[in-house]
């Protein structure tokens, strides 16, 4: 699989990878799918920028592909900073010496509740990380985007089964993954004529990252000095019956490397002719 897909790699004018000479930012990339996505990238030949709020795992994530051969640049900070974005975008844009061709807009997590106890600040902060956070970073990369130089520009939304298909307890949460899927399609209509940028949403099932562990484990994020607990709970886990990920057909959930592989696919000039689209990986829950 590995040498037809060089091969067709080769054959299309890619010597050093997929994604040689492209300049990537994948934000949310100290861990998890985004961390597994700058790995797979940067293997392919990008240069890849780790944007996350955790500076010492960004850190660990660009020195590992650093030593590995790779190129990768750690720029942390947090995403829901006005200031920050505008940071991320001018320095991806120096280490890519002027260029920017791809944004993977990753970051995120959950805060949930039922409805009607779901709170103002859960609410924003949900629509602002994974809504208006992929906008503004967006806008502000126009610039590197709304140009012609024959080379390949790409934006990708992380979405979510909870935004295509709802998700009790998730109400902010599907409300914004929901948003992304119009975001990415007005970018394929805006900027695919003139600029060929090609805009893609991939919206994952169940994939295994603290996201997804028991919550008891402990994970959490601080919002405004608000601790947030990741993961779902042992008991709920368990009380989705005898025959484990019934809803499956694969019954498995997936692996971050699963994830982040479809993420390249579409990143991948074998994708060249596919924008506009929303592409599910979830081992087929949800059909
Ligand atoms: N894991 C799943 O099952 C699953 C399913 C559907 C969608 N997703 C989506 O995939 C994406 C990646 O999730 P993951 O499972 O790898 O989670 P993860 O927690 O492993 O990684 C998410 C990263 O985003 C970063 N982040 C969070 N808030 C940030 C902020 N304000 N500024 C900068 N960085 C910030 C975190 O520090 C973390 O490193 C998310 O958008 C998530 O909603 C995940």
């Amino acid at each position: 699989m590995a040498d037809r897909i060089a091969q067709i790699a080769g054959q299309l004018n890619y010597p050093k990878g997929l994604l040689s000479g492209q300049v990537a930012i994948i934000t949310g990339a100290a861990q998890g799918i985004g961390a597994e996505i700058a790995r797979l990238f940067a293997n392919e030949g990008a240069k890849v920028v780790i944007s996350d709020i955790d500076a010492a795992k960004s850190k660990e994530v660009a020195d590992k592909i650093n030593s590995g051969g790779g190129k990768a640049l750690a720029v942390p900070g947090d995403l829901l900073k006005d200031e920050y974005i505008k940071e991320l975008i001018k320095r991806a844009a120096d280490f890519g010496q002027g260029k920017i061709h791809i944004i993977v807009n990753n970051a995120g997590f959950t805060w949930d509740g039922v409805i009607h106890k779901m709170t103002d600040k859960q609410w924003d902060t949900m629509i602002a990380l994974h809504g208006t956070v992929p906008f503004k970073l967006v806008r502000e990369a126009a610039p590197y985007f709304r140009i012609k130089d024959g080379e390949p520009r790409n934006i990708i939304n992380i979405s979510s089964t909870s935004g295509l298909h709802g998700n009790a307890g998730q109400i902010n949460y599907s409300m914004a993954k929901a948003g992304v899927v119009g975001l990415s399609k007005t970018i394929a209509k805006e900027w695919g004529p003139s600029f060929g940028v090609r805009a893609n949403t991939i919206a994952f099932g169940h994939i295994e990252t603290r996201l997804t562990a028991n919550k008891e484990l402990g994970a959490f994020v601080e919002v405004d000095g608000q601790k947030v607990a990741l993961g779902i709970p042992g008991q709920q886990k368990q009380a989705a019956g005898p025959v484990p990920y019934l809803d499956i057909p694969l019954r498995r959930p997936g692996t971050a490397t699963e994830a982040a592989s479809a993420v390249l696919a579409i990143a991948s000039p074998l994708s060249s002719y596919i924008s506009g689209q929303t592409i599910s990986v979830t081992g087929g829950r949800n059909m």
